[in-house]
């Protein structure tokens, strides 16, 4: 695993920006994997940038997002549809027919639907590049404690921890959704590279167990370990609880000199 060890949350953005632009420059087709949350908002912001700069074309690009909150329909201001067109898809220009979000209103047969999400993404030819952010209790996606490290998209029930953590993107005294549709774990290590990205010093604990702890169901993002091609990038305040940041900091030194593509 690479480690990018960047000073603030606004770093993160750019390098991870810089990341999803060199994928699509290097592919106009490519399929990523796309995150919401507040971590890469700074990444969505500057890729808007850079669309607008005329430096960056998605129009031959698809995509999929990791998850989706069960019970909340496109247009609620809460959902990820809304937040991925808001915070990104209307102000670049993806064509509509290639984005995917899992779909949050339905009711029954959430088996039949997921396995669909699974079919479409192996139709697309797989994720080229998975973004992913990470929660506090190690979750990748909605992949909550004690996931199976080879679980398929699914219906998932949130902890307690998540759905305390998720209450600041509702208003007050809404009900906040206890369940979403996640893409699993063993979908996420499909993606032929994964980048995930971590700001802030209450994510720090998880950011040292899943880059330097054991593999273990009670840290999804540990199983990250088990794929040859992730690249982490995280600020100072994520960064504190590792112990071999000295040592994160020489890779990144020799890999910009010895194989720069791995950057790139
Ligand atoms: P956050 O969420 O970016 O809002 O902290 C990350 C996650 O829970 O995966």
């Amino acid at each position: 695993m690479l480690v990018v060890l960047k000073e603030t949350a606004g770093e993160v953005g750019q390098e991870a920006a810089r990341i999803v632009a060199g994928a699509v420059r290097a592919n106009p087709s490519a399929v990523l994997g796309l995150a919401t949350g507040s971590t890469p908002l700074g990444m969505y912001e500057e890729l808007v940038a850079l669309h607008h700069a005329g430096n960056l074309d998605f129009s031959k690009a698809t995509s999929f997002n990791l998850d989706e909150y069960l019970g909340l329909a496109p247009a609620d201001p809460q959902s990820f549809q809304y937040f991925m067109h808001s915070n990104f898809f209307s102000h670049v220009n993806f064509s509509p027919e290639k984005i995917h979000i899992p779909s949050g209103a339905m009711r029954k047969d959430f088996s039949a639907y997921c396995e669909s999400y699974e079919q479409a993404i192996k139709d697309a030819g797989g994720i080229d590049l998975q973004v992913l952010g990470i929660g506090r209790n190690g979750h990748i996606g909605f992949n909550e404690p004690n996931s199976s490290l080879a679980s398929r998209t699914r219906l998932k029930e949130l902890t307690r921890e998540t759905i305390e953590d998720n209450r600041k993107f509702f208003p007050q005294g809404a009900e906040i959704p206890e369940c979403a549709i996640t893409m699993g774990i063993g979908t996420i290590l499909d993606a032929r590279r994964i980048m995930i990205l971590a700001t802030g010093k209450s994510k720090a604990a998880a950011v040292a167990k899943a880059i330097e702890g054991p593999i273990s169901s009670s840290v999804s993002a540990s199983a990250l370990q088990l794929h040859p091609d992730v690249i982490f990038v995280i600020d100072d305040d994520a960064s504190y609880a590792l112990t071999q940041r000295d040592y994160y900091r020489r890779v990144l030194e020799l890999t910009k000199k010895y194989t720069p593509e791995k950057l790139s």
